[in-house]
């Protein structure tokens, strides 16, 4: 019986793909538990999400630390208070601090609502649009110092239809977040994922 890996997850928002992460883990029977899920805004609907499922939701309100590493050191605190194996960052939005970001190398995950290396930052939908792209998509990464750079463990694309809005092209975009997402996060958790030389490596299902 392999060793059970602890995950806390973190969010600010909505936490769609919180929830995903949390059924699939739970359906699929991962060799993982999620210890808690924290949050940097009092006010996210994934909270309570989280709370349904059963898992500790724990506010860390950036709002109280105008000093961003004092926010991080909170935080970190907070998650090493769980003893993760992996952190998750799961539409969690905030710019993190060099420190910050090394404490977790290698066991850190983001997801990003684009093609990386294209859309990096915010507003991807709007800009993939505007750009006028003909394929989007979502990307999970190893989070490293640089935004939104760092090791690709998985992407989807989709299709960008001629009658799209943002409304429309980023719920496509979502639906695919939430499949290679727990995808991805399920590869780590069985310790299938490795990285040399910037590039990911998936270990075939034993
Ligand atoms: C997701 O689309 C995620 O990719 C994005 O925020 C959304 C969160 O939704 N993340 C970023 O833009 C990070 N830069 P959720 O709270 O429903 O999972």
């Amino acid at each position: 019986m392999r060793a059970m890996k602890k995950i806390v997850i973190l969010i600010s928002g909505r936490g769609s793909n919180m929830d995903a992460i949390l059924r699939a883990a739970r359906d699929e029977k991962w060799p993982a538990q999620v210890a808690a899920v924290i949050s940097n805004r009092a006010d996210a609907p994934g909270l309570a999400v989280a709370q349904a499922h059963g898992i500790p939701a724990i506010v860390v309100a950036s709002v109280s630390y105008p000093e961003r590493e004092a926010f991080d050191a909170e935080l970190q605190r907070t998650i090493d208070s769980f003893s993760p194996d992996l952190v998750v960052l799961a539409g969690f939005m905030r710019i993190l601090t060099a420190g910050f970001v090394a404490h977790y190398a290698g066991r850190m995950l983001n997801v990003h609502p684009s093609l990386l290396p294209s859309f990096t930052g915010l507003a991807t939908h709007r800009r993939a649009l505007e750009t006028g792209v003909k394929i989007h998509g979502a990307t999970v990464h190893f989070v490293t110092a640089e935004l939104d750079h760092g090791p690709i463990v998985a992407q989807a694309a989709v299709s960008v239809l001629p009658d799209d809005d943002e409304q429309t092209l980023s719920a496509r975009v979502l639906e695919q977040e939430h499949i290679i997402y727990p995808h991805a996060i399920r590869c780590f958790v069985e310790g299938r994922l490795s990285v040399r030389d910037g590039i990911v490596r998936i270990a075939d299902a034993r």
